[in-house]
């Protein structure tokens, strides 16, 4: 039976990569899904497209995850045409890489946008339409917790925020049965960081398994997650990261 059947979900950054594959997941379990994007309309429309061919229901909102204003119109849209939302998957995220030295302050401050700020108005947002019992799931990384090449501070930054966010997070909202989570992948096969890229050989030289993980394999802890066996569990960072941290 589908976990999810009744329920709406609005996930950020999928029309393509870790986010275009929790939007499909999620629509399989039953739920209805809005997705955000912000520079690739077809392909995000291709993904609900498929979504729609599989029998699911999906909608597609532009908005910008560095544009606040834009981050919660396309929270209340989705709202709008759902009735509700049920699970709020915070995915949309940029890989900020650089020395401290010299970083952009500029660059920094999108950063932050995005990966931080997006996640506090979309959270923020999405409560005014969240039932009792609802879902608010992050998709954190492991580098919150391990920072092992140069280069990525401010990364592992907006990381280690997300997941601090969490927890105060899961304390506030607890009274009202709703569950905050932050996922924390280790390399995950997307095109911002592909397997076969330059990067990959270091990478693989810091797992335990010798593999990058697959998008579905995030999707598939992420459903979990959102759905009726996991409402125990919350305030977690959960390490998917093949032993990265291990
Ligand atoms: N891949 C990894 O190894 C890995 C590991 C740990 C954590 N993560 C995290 O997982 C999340 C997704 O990563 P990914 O690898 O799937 O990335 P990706 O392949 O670059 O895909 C990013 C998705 O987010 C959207 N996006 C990018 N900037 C956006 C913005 N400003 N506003 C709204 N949407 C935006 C993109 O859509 P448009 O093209 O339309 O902008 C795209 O759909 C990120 O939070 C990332 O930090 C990734």
């Amino acid at each position: 039976m589908a976990t999810l059947a009744g329920k709406s979900a609005i996930v950020t950054g999928a029309s393509r990569g870790i986010g275009a594959a929790i939007a499909k997941r999620l629509a399989k379990e039953g739920a209805a899904v809005a997705i955000t994007y912000s520079s690739s309309p077809d392909r995000a429309q291709a993904v609900v497209d498929g979504i729609v061919k599989d029998g699911g229901k999906a909608i597609a909102i532009k908005a910008d995850a560095a544009d606040q204003a834009a981050v919660r119109e396309a929270v209340q849209k989705a709202a709008k045409e759902f009735g509700k939302i049920d699970i709020l998957v915070n995915n949309a995220g940029v890989l900020a890489l650089g020395t401290i030295a010299d970083y952009p302050a500029d660059d920094f401050e999108r950063a932050l946008s995005i990966n931080v700020k997006s996640v506090f108005t979309a959270v923020q947002e999405a409560l005014r339409h969240m039932p009792d019992g609802g879902r608010i799931i992050t998709i954190g990384s492991v580098n919150s917790e391990r920072m092992p090449f140069q280069g990525g501070s401010i990364y592992a930054l907006t990381k280690g925020a997300v997941a601090s966010f969490t927890k105060g997070l899961a304390r506030d909202l607890g009274e009202r049965k709703i569950t905050v989570n932050n996922i924390q992948p280790g390399p995950v096969d997307t095109e911002a960081n592909p397997a076969s890229g330059a990067f990959a050989e270091v990478m693989l030289g810091l797992l335990a398994m010798k593999r990058y993980a697959h998008a579905d394999e995030i999707a598939a802890m992420t459903a979990y997650l959102a759905g009726p066996e996991a409402g125990y569990i919350t305030g977690a960072s959960l390490l998917i990261d093949g032993g990265f941290a291990a």
